[in-house]
């Protein structure tokens, strides 16, 4: 089966050809990070015109290295949402398009899930379907989701976080401490020359039974600390407030993946997802936390942690073999910013 995906959700715009929902044909992916750099952060405006540049010739790029011609596609795939709005309609309106046009089913598909698919490509249907029911987060940018996963299409929301996400502060501080966006590769690689544990750092949300993500508090204490140094910092201290604040920032996830796995015991393994999973230092600190408790720790090729179109393929193949063609006839949907909360438990 063919499928091509489509994301333009934030600031990557993507396509990519992927035959039987695994073996990846072609993956193009246009970054914007360049145009945005400048402002420190994504401006939506901006990024929708990117999208509007960028996904035609993608897209006939994808194509041409794939070796197929759309009429052999089996169906197109594109982010739904959560995502910018402007974003967003770029791509539906462009899968649209493609699927009057080409009379093909079109999947509306949702991009925090397909995080998750994304971290399993590669894998063989049978080592992917062992890892079932699995723990999974997905930590980005926009989003610190951990789910009960208990088949390919059955998504659990168990926590998410109460106000920033875990990228979006790595982000922030990053800026506060003067690191080129984004700033959480730029921490990693600073701190990667500092000691962690020559800054106190607080614990957020240690209570055991809150089973939710807080990042603003860490963000705020980095933004104080930093204010009460003399400028220009110290290059020993920042590599130090970096490596203090990242090993912070990933053990509270650590710890809330510890607890989930406790209460959910029926998992086979945990699979860790999203622009963060990038991050050397958190793959190092999950294996040496479940390795010894002989849970296996899924981590995506980092082609497949950031914002991707092969992992929305990938979804919308899941889709597509489940519900049939027939269901993806309907083009009468929209894009959607948010991301619904209503499935979380405290
Ligand atoms: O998944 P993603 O590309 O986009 C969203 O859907 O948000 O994630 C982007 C996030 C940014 O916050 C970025 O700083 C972070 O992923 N990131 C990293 C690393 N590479 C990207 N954070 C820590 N270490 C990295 N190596
Ligand atoms: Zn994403």
């Amino acid at each position: 089966m063919l499928i091509i995906g489509i994301e333009s959700s934030c600031d990557e715009t993507a396509v990519a050809v992927l035959r039987d929902g695994r073996q990846v044909l072609s993956s193009k992916i246009s970054s914007q990070i360049a145009r945005h750099a400048p402002f420190g952060g994504v401006v939506p405006e901006i990024a929708a015109r990117e999208h509007l540049n960028a996904i035609q010739p993608l897209f006939d790029a994808a194509l041409s290295e794939s070796g197929i011609k759309i009429g052999d596609l089996d169906a197109i795939a594109v982010t739904q949402g959560p995502g910018l709005v402007g974003a967003l309609l770029v791509g539906v309106s462009f899968a649209k398009g493609l699927a009057v046009a080409n009379n093909k089913p079109l999947i509306p598909v949702d991009h925090v899930h397909a995080h998750i698919h994304g971290a399993l490509l590669g894998l063989s249907d049978s080592v992917a379907e062992s890892i079932l029911p699995c723990l999974a987060l997905v930590v980005s940018g926009g989003h610190t989701n951990m789910y009960l996963v208990e088949s390919p299409l059955k998504f659990k929301l168990i926590a998410h976080t109460a106000d920033d996400a875990c990228g979006e502060c790595l982000d922030k501080v990053g800026k506060l401490l003067g690191l080129p966006y984004p700033g959480g590769p730029w921490i990693e690689k600073r701190a990667a020359h500092g000691d962690p544990d020559a800054i106190p750092m607080p614990r957020m949300v240690e209570r055991k039974s809150r089973m939710e993500f807080s990042y603003s508090g860490l963000k705020t204490h980095m933004a104080q600390m930093i204010a009460r140094q003399t400028q220009p910092i110290p290059e020993q201290m920042v590599n130090d407030m970096c490596a203090a604040f990242q090993r912070e920032a990933f053990n509270q996830i650590i710890r809330k993946l510890d607890i989930a796995r406790t209460q959910h015991p029926q998992i086979r393994g945990i699979v860790v997802a999203g622009g963060v999973a990038a991050n050397k230092k958190f793959r190092e600190m999950a294996q040496a936390t479940f390795a010894p408790r002989k849970i296996e720790c899924h981590f995506p090729d980092l082609a497949y942690c950031s914002d991707n179109a092969a992992m929305i393929a990938a979804l919308g193949w899941h889709m597509l073999k489940e519900r049939g063609a027939g269901a993806f006839l309907d083009l009468a949907w929209d894009v959607y910013a948010r991301y619904p909360f209503e499935t979380h438990a405290t």
